[in-house]
C-alpha cells in the first residue's frame, strides 16, 4: 500500500523533472538504552559580554548580555516558560575577570574596552547584588534552573609576563560572600561552575590540570559547608573548556571520586559565525562526525577517570538546523545536558537580539525537551548518511512509547522512513490497532535554510498575540504509513505504544 504512495509521489516529481526519494528502514533496538541524558538536557547560556563586544564588525551582543539584558521583556520571561524548567547556564568568557560587588569588594567597574589591557581587549567588570536580585527575580519567575560560573582566575597570577598561564590557588572569598548572599535569598543555584576555557591551551588564559583539580576540592567543601543546613546541595561542574584527554582525565583524577558532577566541556566546531562556508560546513555529515568523536572521547574520560561524574557539553555554538543533530549525537554518547550559546546574543542565539522572538532553533530545542525523554535507544538504518536519525523513550513514556528523530540533511533527496522494532516479528498484524502517530515536521520558510521563520507541519510559527509562545500541535498520521522526511527538514515523530522493554517501566 505505501509503495504505490511512494510510486505517485514518483511520478508527480518526475513530471517537475525531479524525483529523488530513498526508501529507509529505521531499525530501533528497543531491548535495552544505550544512554541516559538528564531530566533537563536542553539548556541555554546567558553571557556577560557587553554591548561593545564586537568581531569582524559585528556587534552581536547588543543589550543582550548578563548586565544589560532588558529583564522586564515580556517575551524573553514567555520563552524561559515554555520549557518548564528550562536549564540556563551564566558565565562565558568575561566571568573569570568579573567580581561580585559583596563583603570586601566595594568598587563595581563596567567591562570597558580597553586594548592590551586583561582579556578579550575588556578591563575587569561586576555585578551588583542589586542585579543579582532582579536575575532570580526573572528565574523565579519563570522556574529557570540555573547554573552559576564563578571567576576562577581570582587571585592567582600570571606566570610570566608574555604567558597565559595562571599560576597559585584560587583566591574563594569572593565566591564565598557571594554563596552566603545567595542563601541568605533563599535563591535557588542548581550549580556552580568554575572558570571558562582555561583548560589545556585555554583562550587566553589557561591553568594547569593539577592546580584546577585542587581548586574544586575547595570550591566542594566551601559549597558543603556553606548549605550545610539547606535542603539540599548546588551540583559542582568544571572545567568548562575545550576537551584534552591528558589535561581532562588528570582533572577528574586529581579532584577525586564525588567532587565533579557535570564534566563540562565547550564545542565550537564551526568557526566563526560569519564563516561564509558555514551552511556548507553545517550540512555535511562527514564534518559532522568530526565531532562525534569529541563526544565519544569526553564519555571515555567520565567512564574511565570519573565514573561518579557525567559529561556535559557546557557551551557550543550553533547554526540553523545544526541543534539537532548535536543534540542527538551527544545524547548518543551518554551526555547529561547540553547547554547552547546563547539563549540570546552572539550570531546563532535561540532568540532574536532585537525582537526576543525565537528563532527556529528555539523551537528544535523545545520540541525535542517536550518530547524526548531520558532514555537513548539505538537506531541505525542502512540509508544515506544525509539521513540522521536518533531514538529516546518518550517523555512520560506509557506502553513503551518513543520517539524518533529524523533529520534530513540531504537538498535533493526525500527520505521516506519505516521504523521497525527489533523485537517485532509482525508488524503489520500489530500495528493496525496502534493509536495514530504524532509527528511534528520542522522546515525552513520557503526552503531558505536561513530564513529566520520555520513552518512546523507547514503552519508558520510566530508568537501569538499575547506574545507566549505558540502552541506545538502535532500532525497524526497512520502508524502503516511511513514518515517522509521533506529536504533540509526534521521531524520528530511520537510511536505511542511501540512497546520498547527499555521504555515501559519508569
Ligand atoms: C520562587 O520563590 C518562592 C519564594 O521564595 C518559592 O516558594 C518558590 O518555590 C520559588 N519558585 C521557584 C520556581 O523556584
Ligand atoms: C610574546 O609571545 C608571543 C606569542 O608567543 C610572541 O609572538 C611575542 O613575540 C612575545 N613577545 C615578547 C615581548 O616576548
Ligand atoms: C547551620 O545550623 C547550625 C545550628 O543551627 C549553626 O550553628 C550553623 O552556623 C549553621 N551553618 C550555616 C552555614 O548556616
Ligand atoms: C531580528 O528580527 C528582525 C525583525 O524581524 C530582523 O530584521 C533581524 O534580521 C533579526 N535579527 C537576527 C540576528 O536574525
Ligand atoms: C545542495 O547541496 C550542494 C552540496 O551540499 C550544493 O552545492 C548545492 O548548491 C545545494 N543546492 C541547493 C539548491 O541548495
Ligand atoms: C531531504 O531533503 C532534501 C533537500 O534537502 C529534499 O529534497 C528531500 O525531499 C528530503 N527528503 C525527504 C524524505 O523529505
Amino acid at each position: 500500500m505505501s509503495s504505490m504512495k511512494t510510486f505517485a509521489l514518483c511520478v508527480f516529481f518526475t513530471w517537475a523533472s525531479f524525483c529523488m526519494s530513498e526508501r529507509v528502514e529505521l531499525n530501533i533496538r528497543s531491548v535495552t538504552s544505550v544512554a541516559k541524558t538528564d531530566e533537563d538536557f536542553i539548556c541555554a547560556t546567558i553571557d556577560l559580554w557587553p554591548s561593545t563586544k564586537c568581531d569582524y564588525n559585528q556587534c552581536p551582543w547588543p543589550k543582550v548580555g548578563l548586565l544589560e539584558l532588558d529583564l522586564k521583556n515580556k517575551v524573553f520571561a514567555n520563552a524561559i516558560k515554555a520549557f518548564d524548567p528550562l536549564r540556563i547556564r551564566i558565565g562565558g568568557s568575561l566571568e573569570d575577570q568579573t567580581v561580585y560587588k559583596i563583603g570586601l569588594v566595594t568598587k563595581c567597574p563596567h567591562f570597558k574596552n580597553k586594548m592590551n589591557v586583561r582579556r578579550f581587549g575588556f578591563s575587569n567588570g561586576c555585578i551588583t547584588m542589586e542585579r543579582w536580585d532582579e536575575l532570580n527575580h526573572l528565574f523565579n519567575e519563570t522556574g529557570a534552573k540555573v547554573t552559576f560560573s564563578l571567576n576562577a582566575l581570582r587571585g592567582r597570577k600570571l606566570e610570566k609576563k608574555n604567558s597565559t598561564l595562571w599560576v597559585g590557588d584560587w583566591n574563594k572569598i569572593n565566591a564565598q560572600e557571594f554563596m552566603k548572599y545567595t542563601i541568605s535569598k533563599g535563591y535557588k543555584i542548581d550549580s556552580y561552575e568554575l572558570g571558562n576555557e582555561l583548560s589545556a591551551s585555554g583562550v587566553s588564559a589557561k591553568v594547569k590540570a593539577r592546580q584546577y583539580g585542587k581548586d574544586m576540592i575547595v570550591l566542594s567543601n566551601l559549597v558543603k559547608r556553606l548549605y550545610a543546613n539547606s535542603s539540599y546541595q548546588p551540583k559542582l561542574l568544571g572545567p568548562a573548556g575545550f576537551y584534552d584527554q591528558d589535561w581532562f582525565n588528570e582533572f577528574l583524577q586529581v579532584s577525586g571520586p564525588g567532587i565533579v558532577h557535570g564534566l563540562t566541556h565547550h564545542i565550537y566546531n564551526l568557526g566563526p559565525g560569519v564563516d561564509a562556508n558555514l551552511i556548507n560546513k553545517v550540512q555535511d555529515p562527514y564534518f559532522l562526525d568530526e565531532i562525534a568523536q569529541t563526544f565519544k572521547d569526553v564519555s571515555e574520560s567520565v567512564k574511565l577517570y570519573g565514573p561518579w561524574s557525567g559529561a556535559w557539553v557546557g557551551e557550543s555554538g550553533g547554526a540553523y538546523n545544526s541543534g539537532g543533530k548535536h543534540l542527538g549525537m551527544s545524547s548518543t554518547f551518554d551526555h547529561k545536558v547540553y547547554c547552547r550559546q546563547a539563549l540570546i546574543g552572539g550570531n546563532y542565539g535561540l532568540l532574536n537580539t532585537t525582537t526576543f522572538a525565537p528563532n527556529p532553533d528555539y523551537y528544535g530545542a523545545l520540541l525535542w525537551h517536550r518530547l524526548m525523554g531520558t532514555r537513548v535507544l539505538q537506531v541505525s538504518h542502512d540509508g544515506s548518511p544525509y539521513l540522521r536519525s536518533y531514538a529516546h523513550c518518550s517523555k512520560h513514556s506509557k506502553r513503551g512509547d518513543i520517539t524518533v528523530l529524523l533529520i534530513n540533511m540531504s537538498n535533493s533527496t526525500t527520505f521516506i522512513v519505516n521504523t521497525r522494532n527489533d523485537l517485532n516479528l509482525y508488524p503489520s498484524e500489530r500495528t493496525v490497532r496502534l493509536p495514530p502517530r504524532e509527528e511534528y515536521h520542522l522546515t525552513p520558510e520557503d526552503g531558505n535554510i536561513q530564513s529566520e521563520v520555520v513552518l512546523l507541519n507547514d503552519t508558520p510559527l510566530k508568537l501569538t498575540k499575547s506574545m507566549d509562545i505558540p502552541n506545538l500541535n502535532p500532525a497524526f498520521a497512520s502508524p502503516l504509513d511511513p514518515i517522509k522526511v521533506a529536504p533540509d527538514s526534521f521531524v520528530f515523530a511520537v510511536l505511542r505504544g511501540f512497546d520498547a522493554p527499555a521504555c515501559s517501566s519508569s
